[in-house]
């Protein structure tokens, strides 16, 4: 992706209170793009929260992982609530469909409206319970290409999508992939995992990786080393 700061990894700072996630972006900062915030830390710790995490890893961008749905009044009143936060992603689900994502991207100009299109957790016979037929590699494609066409800057996909995802959105759309490991690291509740390199080759521009950094004994050189050779010692 031109223009994006390097290295492309966004550290999911999946923390149990305020004061560790500030802890894990000092350590991870200087050595990775973007911090991603979600839902569970949000409600938890508000505006002021994501505030105290971007400030002490200032040259970071911050990714709020909200997956919001809902109708396209109250995304965008929900945008607009966190556009003094100035992030720089903000999630959205696909299945809200055309209207609510173009709402979102209207309300937050400025951010990489990011869509979700299927959730990796829903099986084929999830999908099918909720009436999308087809295979989830249709229904991944389909929603894809209605979030592009609706405003979406960047979706997010499995590494093991992203090559079909970029093939039918082009190159401006970034593609972020979450469920990466480096070799060695353990695969904690992900299943079907790459590697950065895998991803990254695959298409993929940013890499979302929690555990493997956050979990470390040594954050800073885990962040440091994800793309050049896996594990610190
Ligand atoms: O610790 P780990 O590297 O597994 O963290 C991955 C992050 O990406 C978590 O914040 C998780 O919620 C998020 N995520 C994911 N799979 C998706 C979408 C988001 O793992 N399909």
């Amino acid at each position: 992706m031109k223009g994006f700061r390097t290295p492309p990894i966004a550290v999911a700072l999946d923390a149990p209170d305020v004061s560790t996630a500030v802890l894990w972006a000092t350590d991870v900062g200087p050595h990775v793009s973007t911090l991603k915030l979600g839902l569970q830390f949000y409600l938890a710790a508000g505006a002021e929260g994501v505030r105290r995490v971007a400030a002490a890893a200032p040259d970071c961008r911050i990714f709020l992982d909200l997956k919001l749905h809902d109708i396209p009044n109250t995304v965008a009143g929900a945008c607009g609530a966190v556009a003094d936060l100035a992030p720089d992603f903000v999630t959205v689900h696909s299945l809200g469909g055309s209207a609510m994502v173009s709402a979102a991207v209207e309300a937050l100009p400025d951010t990489r409206i990011t869509a979700v299109t299927v959730l990796t957790s829903m099986s084929p016979a999830d999908l099918r319970a909720v009436g999308l037929e087809g295979s989830p590699a249709d229904s991944v494609l389909r929603l894809a290409e209605l979030s592009v066409r609706a405003g979406a800057r960047a979706l997010v996909c499995s590494p093991h999508e992203v090559a079909q995802v970029r093939a039918v959105v082009g190159g401006d759309v970034v593609l972020v992939t979450p469920g990466v490991r480096p070799p060695g690291a353990a695969l904690g509740d992900q299943k079907r995992v790459s590697t950065p390199q895998q991803a990254l080759s695959d298409g993929a521009d940013l890499l979302v990786v929690g555990r493997p950094i956050t979990g470390a004994d040594d954050r800073a050189a885990a962040a440091a080393r994800l793309l050049t050779g896996g594990l610190p010692e």
